[in-house]
């Protein structure tokens, strides 16, 4: 299937419950296991040298699916992946090295450039971003980005945006877990 937003998963158009506009995804996690899920899977997924940026409010679950890209990471239990809010920067062993970075007590992209943290954006690891707005202008481009949205109970959205190097994986994501896509969002 031709892929001009760059999001596009094969087989699967608008009416088969893929949100596809301008390259972006949304997808439904009713619950803190689907959240598990879906990281855990991407985890599973990353190559060297990834980017996924998250974004969303305070207690949208940022930190919560970065634990979940560790585990898919193979990131050992004992390394638990905690906020980095306070360090900005946390590595950790994995299949791949994961750089686990929270920009929220960073004010702009002169400060990150200036701490020379933009050497994380191109690694042979995975790297993790929280509040990615900070570093606006000088993120790689080449970066899946995920904005998580909290209705108010256990559910998450997720909208996703996703560059050409993720767009096969993604696919293959969610032909291997069609229930994420927003096909399964109950009827309010
Ligand atoms: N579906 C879900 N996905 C992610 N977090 C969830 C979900 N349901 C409940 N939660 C809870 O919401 C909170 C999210 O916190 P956290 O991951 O620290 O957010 P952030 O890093 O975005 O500030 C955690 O207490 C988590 O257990
Ligand atoms: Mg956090």
């Amino acid at each position: 299937m031709e892929s001009e937003t760059g999001c596009q998963l094969p087989g699967m158009d608008k009416g088969d419950g893929v949100s596809d506009m301008g390259g972006q995804i949304s997808i439904y996690l009713k619950n803190l296991e689907e959240t598990r899920l879906f990281g855990c899977e991407l985890g599973k997924l990353a190559l060297p040298g990834d980017v996924i940026c998250l974004d969303g409010d305070l207690g949208a679950g940022k930190t919560t699916l970065t634990q979940a890209i560790a585990q898919g990471l193979q990131v050992p239990d004992s390394e638990y992946v905690t906020s980095p809010s306070f360090a900005v920067l946390h590595q950790y062993p994995g299949r791949i090295p994961l750089y686990h970075m929270d920009f929220y007590r960073l004010h702009d992209a002169a400060e990150i450039l200036d701490l020379g943290l933009d050497e994380y954006f191109s690694l042979s690891g995975l790297t993790v971003i929280e509040w990615p707005i900070r570093a606006a202008g000088i993120l790689p481009a080449h970066r899946l980005d995920l904005t998580l949205e909290n209705p108010g109970d256990d559910s998450r959205i997720i909208r996703c945006t996703c560059p050409p190097e993720w767009e096969a994986r993604l696919a293959v994501l969610f032909s291997q877990h069609p229930g994420l896509l927003p096909a399964s969002t109950p009827e309010h």
